[in-house]
């Protein structure tokens, strides 16, 4: 695979998408805003990289399950306003529309999961292409779209673009596209590569003998069906370790053994993926320096899932707060009311990203990659006061 050059032929398809006509340039005081719609659109992925398996023949670790959010501000008004009814926002991935003949998921659905789902139709009966539903967050989603790192003609791309259509009484109202990162590198064959046996067999046959359970015996298996995974929502068996502790904590002392700069991405995408491409990456700071090590993710007493870093273990601002208290980076929002993905990108892909896909919102939106940081983004008429970032002034 050769991300970059994928990546170099989408910027061509998304001056195509958008339409070239649309990039007018409405210079103010605040600076340029590049498209001139109506309605403004911010689009993120929930996680910086959805990892999935491509073969489900002998267990399950993460199904094909992404999810997309949007937000839409109407500058049509004296101030910015976040709108949250009476829109029509779709989505669809151009040259990726389909799934189902990508992995060997809709073949084992009924024996993991106890479900038959229709091919291409994902977990929560979303598919490659519909229409996105309001949240309680002030914002809009679509959950468990089914997309796999493989377009329609074969070619792997973690980076698939998606675009964004907003439209009211039909008409459209503004547009964006968002990288939703998927990638179904996970590594486990770097250390499990007993000659003769697939990489699944070994660690099914390494579960039983060590753990005195029949799981080979048991194909597909379905791993959170006993250790709880709250990414799933599977509560897991009574007394078993979270699949999260298990995994970290029983690997923790086996790392020395593979030569990676990032140890982490012995299972996390990846060697060729970049899971983490963000500002932060730029900068040299990796897994570890937020995460802490394989024994700190790993210690039962944690929350996965729940328990992450927040913005405040570094960063410190007087008066605000970073993420709202209780909640995730992904679900917070600042400024006015608007989610921070809006204006920073999605976790792992922080603006400015070392990759040029999930740059190309910002600058189509604003002219320069980065954070939001053009007023006129949102404000039609120049703000009166400085810049604040709390929710609330
Ligand atoms: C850095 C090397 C390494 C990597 C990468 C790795 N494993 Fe392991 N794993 C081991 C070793 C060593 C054992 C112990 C094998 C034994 O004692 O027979 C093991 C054992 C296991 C076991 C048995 C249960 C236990 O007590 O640990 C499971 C399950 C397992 N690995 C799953 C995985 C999965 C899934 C992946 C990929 C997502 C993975 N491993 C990646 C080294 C690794
Ligand atoms: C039938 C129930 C069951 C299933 C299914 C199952 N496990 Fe386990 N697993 C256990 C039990 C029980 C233990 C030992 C006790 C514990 O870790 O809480 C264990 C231990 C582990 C450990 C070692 C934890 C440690 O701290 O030493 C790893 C790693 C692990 N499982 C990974 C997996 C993976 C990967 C899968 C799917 C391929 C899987 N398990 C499926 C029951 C299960
Ligand atoms: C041996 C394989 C393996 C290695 C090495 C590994 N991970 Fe993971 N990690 C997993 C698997 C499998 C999951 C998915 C667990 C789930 O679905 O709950 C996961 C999930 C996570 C999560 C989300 C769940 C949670 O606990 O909050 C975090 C955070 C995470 N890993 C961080 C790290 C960091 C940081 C490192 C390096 C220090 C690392 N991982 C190395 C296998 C691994
Ligand atoms: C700059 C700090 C930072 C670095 C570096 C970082 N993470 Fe994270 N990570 C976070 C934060 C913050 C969250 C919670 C984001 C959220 O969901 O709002 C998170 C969440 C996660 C999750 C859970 C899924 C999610 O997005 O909530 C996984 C898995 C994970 N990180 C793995 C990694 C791996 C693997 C690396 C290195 C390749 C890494 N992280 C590097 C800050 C970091
Ligand atoms: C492990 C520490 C650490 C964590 C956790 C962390 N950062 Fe950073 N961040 C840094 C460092 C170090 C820099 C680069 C030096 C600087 O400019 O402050 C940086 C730079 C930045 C910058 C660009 C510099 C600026 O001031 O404009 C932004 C934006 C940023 N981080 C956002 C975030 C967000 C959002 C989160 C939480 C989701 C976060 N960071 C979590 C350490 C961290
Ligand atoms: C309207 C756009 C916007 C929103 C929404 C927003 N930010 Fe920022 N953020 C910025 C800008 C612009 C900067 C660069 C510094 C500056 O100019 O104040 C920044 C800088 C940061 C930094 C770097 C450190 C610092 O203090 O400068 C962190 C961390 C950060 N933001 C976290 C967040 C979090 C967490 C949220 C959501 C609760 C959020 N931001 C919402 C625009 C925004
Ligand atoms: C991502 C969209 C967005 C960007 C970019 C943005 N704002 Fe805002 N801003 C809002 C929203 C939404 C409100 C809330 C309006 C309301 O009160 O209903 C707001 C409110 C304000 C207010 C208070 C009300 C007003 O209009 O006076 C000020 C001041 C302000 N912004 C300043 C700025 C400045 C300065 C910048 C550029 C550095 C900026 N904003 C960039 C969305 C944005």
């Amino acid at each position: 695979m050769q991300p970059n050059g994928k990546v170099g032929s989408t910027v061509l398809r998304v001056g195509a998408a958008i339409g070239l006509g649309m990039l007018l340039s409405t210079a103010g005081a605040t600076g340029p805003r590049m498209i001139d719609t109506p309605y403004v659109a911010f689009s993120y992925n929930d996680l910086g990289m959805h990892c999935m398996q491509e073969d489900f023949s002998q267990f399950l670790i993460l199904p094909p399950y992404n999810t997309v959010h949007a937000q839409v501000i109407d500058r049509t008004r004296g101030e910015p306003h976040i709108v949250e009814d009476g829109l029509n926002i779709s989505y669809s991935f151009m040259g990726n529309t389909r799934a189902a003949d990508k992995t060997n998921f809709w073949t084992y659905d009924q024996a993991l999961l106890g479900v038959d789902l229709v091919p291409d139709i994902g977990l929560t009966g979303n598919g490659m292409s519909g229409t996105m539903v309001r949240t309680p967050s002030h914002d809009w989603k679509m959950d468990g779209i089914p997309i796999t790192p493989v377009d329609d003609d074969g070619r792997e791309n973690p980076y698939p673009l998606a675009t964004i259509t907003v439209r009211k009484n039909g008409q459209v109202m503004a547009q964006t596209q968002t990288v939703v990162p998927v990638s179904w590198e996970i590594n486990c064959n770097l250390c499990h590569n007993t000659p003769g046996v697939s990489p699944a067999t070994d660690i099914l046959r390494a579960h039983d003998q060590l753990h005195n359970t029949t799981l080979e015996a048991q194909q597909p298996v379905f791993c959170a069906g006993c250790h709880a995974d709250p990414a799933l929502g599977a509560p897991g068996q009574q007394g078993v370790s979270t699949f999260s502790a298990a995994m970290h904590g029983a690997h923790a002392d086996r790392m020395d053994t593979v030569q990676l700069a990032e140890t982490c991405y012995a299972c996390h995408p990846g060697v060729r993926t970049q899971c983490q491409r963000d500002l932060h990456f730029a900068e040299g700071i990796t897994c570890t320096a937020c995460h802490g090590d394989m024994a700190a993710v790993g210690d039962p007493a944690r929350r996965p899932w729940v328990d992450e870093p927040r913005c405040s273990d570094c960063h410190s601002r007087p008066g605000f707060e970073f993420e709202e208290p209780g909640k995730l980076y992904r679900d917070s929002r600042g400024h006015g009311g608007v989610m921070c993905y809006a204006c920073h990108g999605s976790p792992h892909a922080m603006t400015p990203t070392v990759t040029e896909a999930d740059n190309l919102q910002a600058i189509n939106l604003q002219g320069h990659a980065g954070v939001i940081n053009t007023c006129s983004a949102c404000h039609r008429d120049p703000p009166e006061d400085n810049f604040f970032h709390s929710r609330e002034d």
